[in-house]
């Protein structure tokens, strides 16, 4: 059974084999099958991107295309399921949403419950990636009581997208092709990132023989927090605090005061020690779209911009290599789109379904997969008598 050692937070510790995600932190380093994540997202897009992370490789065209028209059939919500969000009060968390309902597609999709089934695995993995947008879209309905709006299957994916969060029935609807565009990307970026903690969590619930939707549900509620996916919520809600440039000094002396809990949110990351590489292509992405939305004057980028530089001059910053990650621009991003910071995770959560189920289905056909049960250090009491309660 090996050496026991003794690694919180499992740093070191390899607890699969994978050949979907590569990182190299120190030279700041991220591969899908291969690839770099700068060559596809400046060449592909996230529906191809998504064939490659399931199936390995790059799709033909009449692959990708036979791929695409199976997610769009999928993208409907089964009708019972919609009236699961009017429950939620008007004030629910999506992401508290989105974790119910994709937990509950295991009491509609009995279909997909066979894990052995690789028939099943498939219809599976389009059925889960196809339906997130339109989940995510129906808690955002909720949350601000319009009606909810169904998925147009004559659009790509990051268009419908945005055709059902923000489509109302009065008025007609224009998608924007730049929101698309910043909405791909970010997808993109979001895609997969190896043994990450939500990505674990999936490896880990599934690993017992649950249904992939539990296992997705409990990878949602692992990104749900700010050390993680929450990061982008808790930037913006954090440069709001922050609300002019004069204020940064403070704040970056929050941060590095050892008995301050304050942590520059967006910044540090387990593996990256150099650089995110995703982080570089956000911020151009950032600017991008800033300028195309007729948003140049944004004082939260300008201070997200002067923040970064501050921290990056700052000797605490560079002794410990804390840099920017992916989630310290992507709100910026979200916020142009005009999606409401409660809003940002569950965006991750869109992108990152893809990872989870590629990291899903290579763990259930993983010839040495077993399991996940990690051993502890026990540091309770030794063994002891059980006292009567009249004797306490
Ligand atoms: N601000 C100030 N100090 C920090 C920060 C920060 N953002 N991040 C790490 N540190 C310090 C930390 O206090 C510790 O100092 P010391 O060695 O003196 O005790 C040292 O740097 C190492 O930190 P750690 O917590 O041991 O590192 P970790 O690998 O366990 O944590 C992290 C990585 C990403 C959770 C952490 O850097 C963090 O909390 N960052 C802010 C939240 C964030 O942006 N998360 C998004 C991560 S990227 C996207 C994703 O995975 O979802």
């Amino acid at each position: 059974e090996g050496v026991f050692t003794y690694d919180p937070g499992y740093g070191a510790t390899g607890s699969c084999e994978s050949k979907i995600t590569f990182i190299d932190g120190q030279k700041g380093i991220l591969l899908y099958r291969g690839y770099p994540v700068e060559q596809l997202a400046a060449k592909s897009n996230f529906m191809e991107i998504s064939y490659l992370l399931l199936y390995g490789e790059l799709p033909t065209k009449e692959q990708l295309a036979r791929f695409d028209t199976s997610i769009r059939t999928h993208t409907m919500l089964n009708e019972g399921m919609l009236r699961f969000f009017t429950g939620f009060r008007y004030d629910a968390h999506p992401m508290a949403m989105l974790s119910a309902v994709v937990g509950s597609m295991s009491a509609y999709y009995h279909d997909t419950m066979d894990i052995n089934n690789p028939d099943a695995r498939e219809v599976f993995a389009h059925r889960i990636l196809a339906k997130m947008p339109t989940i995510a879209a129906a808690a955002y309905k909720h949350t601000c009581g319009q009606p909810f709006v169904y998925p147009r299957n004559d659009l790509g994916y990051c268009e419908n997208m945005l055709q059902m969060f923000f489509a109302v029935p009065a008025e007609p609807y224009e998608i924007n092709p730049v929101a698309a565009e910043a909405l791909d990307l970010l997808f993109i970026l979001h895609a997969d990132h190896e043994q990450n903690c939500s990505t674990s969590t999936v490896r880990m619930a599934g690993s017992s023989g649950a249904n992939p939707y539990s296992a997705i549900a409990a990878g949602i509620s692992a990104l749900w927090g700010p050390a993680h996916g929450g990061a982008n919520e808790a930037v913006l809600r954090m440069l709001e605090a922050i609300g002019d440039v004069k204020n940064i000094p403070k704040f970056v002396a929050k941060a590095k005061d050892k008995n301050d809990p304050f942590r520059l949110m967006g910044f540090g990351h387990r593996v990256y020690k150099n650089f995110d590489p995703r982080a570089t292509i956000i911020r151009e992405m950032c600017h991008k779209v800033l300028k195309q939305m007729g948003r140049t004057n944004s004082p939260l980028f300008d201070l997200a911009l002067e923040l970064e530089q501050v921290a990056l001059k700052d000797e605490y910053f560079i002794e410990k290599n804390l840099y920017p990650n992916v989630d310290f621009y992507s709100g910026i991003i979200y916020r142009a789109l005009g999606i409401p910071t409660s809003m940002f995770t569950v965006m991750f959560a869109i992108g990152r379904t893809v990872g989870w189920t590629a990291h899903w289905r290579e763990m259930i056909t993983d010839p040495n997969g077993r399991i996940s049960r990690p051993r502890q250090l026990y540091t309770g009491e030794p063994t002891r008598d059980y006292v009567s309660i009249d004797q306490r």
